[in-house]
C-alpha cells in the first residue's frame, strides 16, 4: 500500500523527526539524509557560478497532505517566508477529502526565437517555410541524446513582427526538451540553424535564444473542495468573492498570483529550476489577453462546493542545470517524481493550493494571525529569549497583539 503524505502534526515534531519520518516516506538512505540537510558544498558552488565566496541559505520546508492525480506526495519547499508551508499543507489538507487534485500537462514543448532581418520578410517566410524539414533535421543533429530519449526539435513557425525599424522575421523552432529545462538544448539548436536560414532567406540572423514565454508547456490542476472543509457556505461565498476582485483589478491579480507563486516559486528553488523563468513566464501568460488576470479561477458547483483550477506554463526539469545541487536531487527524490511533466502538476497543484490558503485566510480572519505566531517567536529571540521562554514571550505578544522587540524585553525581565 502506498505511504500516506498525511502525517498528522508534522509541524509539531521535532525536527529530527520530522527528518525520520521523511526519510521513511521517501525511502532515503542515511547518506541521502546527510546530503539533504548539509546541501551545496562552497566547492560544489564554484563549479555553478563565478566569483564564489560563499553559499546562500534559504530555509527548506515539507509541505504534507499532498493528493495529486491520487498519487501522494510530500514536497520540498525553499521559502524565506513565513506560512507558505503551512498554508499550502492546511489546504491540500482540506483538498483531500474529495480526492485531491487533478492534474494534467502539455508535451515540454519550449520554443526557441531566431530574429532574422530581411528587406522581404514575406519571401523570407515563405523560404523558411519551404526549409523546415531541412532545419528540423539539423536542428536534431545537434542533440542525439535527446533525439533518443524520444524529444526534439517538432516544428518550425515563422511571423511577420512589426518593430520600430520595419518588418522582422521571427522564426520558432519548437522542441520537445522531455525532462529539461531547455534552454542549453534549445539555444544550441537555434544557433545551429542560423547559418541554414540566413542561406536560405539571404537575411541576417541576430538573437538566438530560448523564449521564457513557454505557452506550449502548460501545466494545469483542478480541485474541488466542500463547504464543510472550507468551514460553511459562506466562506466559498467569500473566496468566489475575492477572486472575482481578482479578475476585475489588475492591482489585486498581482498579489493574488505571487500568492500562487509563492508555491511554485518554493518548489522551484528546491528542485534546482529557474526560478526568474517560471515566474516571467507566469506573469506574461498572466496578461495574454492584453489584461493581467489572475492565474487560477474559483466558482461554485451545483453542490455549492468550491471548484478551482489553475492554467500556466511551467518550464521545470528534473535532469540537467542546478537540479544537480545536492539538495536539489533530494528534493526530487522525495517528490518521487519520473518526469519533469510530473513535477510540473504537482508545483502548479501546490499553486493552487497556496492560492486557496490565500484567499480562504483574507477572505475571514486575514493573513496576519498566521504569519505572528514565527514571526512573534523571531521578534522573541532578537530580544535575547532563549529556549522556553521564546514560546512563552511569543504567545503573550500575539495575545496581546502586540509584537515587538521592547514589549519581548519586558516580558523577558518580568519572567526572570
Ligand atoms: C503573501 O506573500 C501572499 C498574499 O498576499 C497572497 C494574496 O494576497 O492572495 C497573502
Amino acid at each position: 500500500m502506498e505511504k500516506t503524505s498525511q502525517i498528522s502534526g508534522y509541524y509539531k515534531l521535532p525536527r529530527e523527526e520530522r527528518l525520520r519520518r521523511l526519510a521513511e516516506f521517501a525511502g532515503l538512505g542515511p547518506e541521502e539524509m546527510e546530503a539533504l540537510v548539509s546541501g551545496l558544498s562552497v566547492e560544489q558552488a564554484e563549479k555553478m557560478v563565478e566569483n564564489v565566496v560563499a553559499t546562500f541559505k534559504l530555509p527548506l520546508g515539507m509541505a504534507v497532505n499532498f493528493l495529486v492525480n491520487g498519487k501522494e506526495y510530500i514536497v520540498p519547499m525553499a521559502t524565506e517566508e513565513t506560512s507558505v508551508v503551512a498554508a499550502a499543507s492546511n489546504a491540500a489538507k482540506m483538498c483531500r477529502a474529495t480526492g485531491g487534485f487533478k492534474a494534467t500537462t502539455t508535451e515540454p514543448i519550449m520554443i526557441g526565437q531566431i530574429q532574422l532581418l530581411t528587406k522581404d520578410a514575406k519571401k523570407a517566410k515563405k523560404a523558411v517555410e519551404d526549409n523546415r524539414e531541412k532545419i528540423i533535421a539539423l536542428a536534431n543533429t545537434k542533440d542525439q541524446k535527446l533525439v533518443s530519449l524520444g524529444g526534439g526539435a517538432r516544428d518550425v513557425e515563422a511571423r511577420i513582427v512589426k518593430a520600430a525599424g520595419g518588418d522582422m522575421l521571427i522564426i520558432h523552432l519548437l522542441v520537445d526538451v522531455r525532462d529539461a529545462m531547455g534552454a542549453n538544448a534549445v539555444n544550441t539548436m537555434c544557433e545551429a540553424v542560423s547559418p541554414l536560414i540566413e542561406e536560405a532567406t539571404r537575411g541576417k540572423t541576430r538573437l538566438k535564444i530560448i523564449s521564457n514565454l513557454a505557452d506550449r508547456r502548460l501545466a494545469r490542476s483542478e480541485v474541488r473542495v466542500s463547504k464543510e472543509e472550507l468551514g460553511g457556505a459562506e466562506v466559498v461565498d467569500a473566496i468566489i468573492d475575492a477572486y472575482e476582485f481578482a479578475a476585475a483589478d489588475p492591482y489585486r491579480a498581482v498579489t493574488h498570483n505571487k500568492g500562487a507563486m509563492n508555491g511554485i516559486t518554493a518548489v522551484t528553488i528546491a528542485t534546482g529550476n529557474d526560478s526568474r523563468a517560471v515566474e516571467a513566464g507566469a506573469h506574461a501568460y498572466a496578461c495574454r489577453d492584453g489584461r493581467y488576470m489572475p492565474l487560477t479561477r474559483w466558482e461554485k458547483d451545483a453542490d455549492g462546493n468550491l471548484a478551482g483550477e489553475i492554467e500556466m506554463p511551467l518550464a521545470l526539469g528534473i535532469v540537467g542545470g542546478a537540479t544537480m545541487n545536492p539538495t536539489a536531487r533530494m528534493s526530487l527524490k522525495i517528490l518521487r517524481v519520473k518526469s519533469a511533466r510530473e513535477l510540473s502538476e504537482v508545483a502548479a497543484s501546490v499553486g493552487l493550493a497556496q492560492n486557496l490558503a490565500a484567499l480562504r485566510a483574507l477572505s475571514t480572519e486575514g493573513i496576519q494571525r498566521g504569519h505572528m505566531g514565527l514571526h512573534a517567536k523571531n521578534i522573541a529571540m532578537m530580544a535575547g529569549a532563549k529556549g522556553a521562554d521564546i514560546e512563552r514571550v511569543a504567545g503573550i505578544m500575539v495575545k496581546e497583539k502586540n509584537v515587538n522587540v521592547n514589549r519581548a524585553k519586558e516580558l523577558l525581565e518580568a519572567g526572570k
